[in-house]
């Protein structure tokens, strides 16, 4: 069986961003003129995701109305004959059916996966936390569902991390088996410096056998008092092998200022009407 659903946890109130985030969802911020989750979602679906199950919360709204028909809005485009729009905005609500679940309290990451048990069943599935965007031919996910077949067990998206910000990620300890490819020996939530047991930090992209629900139930709560989905993949490796693949690409954390400045930049550039405008822009700001 291979992976055909995805979670996506938006459920997160958004801290880091305040104080846009008070009244929007973060997954909302746009990189130019296109929400970040739009980006998340493009990127399961172009790995072979065809069941999408998003992980909202209180002040989510946001996100179902984008991913929704807007009859309004297209009856006010067809009627001014814009016809290029209404193409784009009917696209958006046909890209895939989306199903959303709440959870109630922002119990921390691990709880928002568990949160989608019911509707998961038996299957593998893949996990892509909203504020990251991963840039690169083959999507990240599609990276891990292709390990995922090799194995048959989860796999979880690392890259190296700078040494001052081990304390923002899942650190794993792995044993190089092969080029990018590592088995996982632990995982540690945001440790200190000194205790990290590696440099390479879980991105938010993973696939899980299902088994990962029931770790998930026996896991307590953990730093910041969050169900922390590192730690139920630290009980889920205690029975099975779990894979860490440096993965192929540029990622982008969009929950972060620099890193979301960053997004917009580089997709400017990669944007033809608007990449000679930004440059020469840059240049006369920079040199001034
Ligand atoms: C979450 C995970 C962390 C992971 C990170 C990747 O943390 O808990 O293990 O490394 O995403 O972005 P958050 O960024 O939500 O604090």
């Amino acid at each position: 069986m291979t992976v055909k659903k995805a979670v996506i946890p938006a459920a997160g109130l958004g801290t880091r961003f305040l104080p846009v985030t008070k009244s929007m969802p973060k997954e909302m911020l746009p990189i130019i003129d296109v929400p970040a989750i739009h980006y998340v979602v493009k990127e399961a679906l172009d790995s072979g995701i065809d069941d999408i199950i998003i992980i909202t919360g209180r002040s989510k709204r946001a996100i179902e109305d984008y991913f929704d028909d807007s009859p309004e809005l297209e009856m006010h485009l067809a009627k001014k004959n814009n016809l290029d729009l209404l193409s784009m905005v009917q696209e958006i609500s046909s890209l895939v059916d989306i199903h959303y679940i709440r959870q109630k309290e922002p119990l921390g990451l691990g709880d928002a996966v568990l949160r989608a048990e019911k509707h998961i069943c038996d299957e593998p599935f893949a996990v892509l936390l909203g504020d990251d965007i991963v840039r690169n031919s083959t999507p990240c996910t599609r990276q891990l569902i292709d390990i995922y077949n090799r194995y048959r067990c989860s796999v979880l998206a690392v890259e190296d991390v700078p040494e001052e910000m081990v304390s923002s990620y899942g650190i794993i300890k792995g044993k190089n088996l092969e080029d990018l490819l590592y088995l996982l020996e632990d995982i540690v939530e945001k440790p200190k410096k000194d205790d990290a047991p590696s440099m390479m930090g879980a991105i938010g992209r993973y696939v899980f056998t299902q088994e990962i629900f029931d770790s998930l139930k026996k896991t307590s709560s953990g730093v910041g008092g969050e169900i922390q989905l590192t730690d139920g993949i630290r009980r889920l490796n205690e029975r099975q092998n779990i894979y860490a693949y440096k993965f192929v690409g540029r990622r982008y954390d969009t929950g972060d200022r620099m890193g979301y400045i960053e997004a917009i930049i580089d997709s400017a550039l990669d944007q033809g009407d608007l990449r000679d405008d930004l440059i020469a822009y840059m240049r006369q700001v920079v040199v001034r």
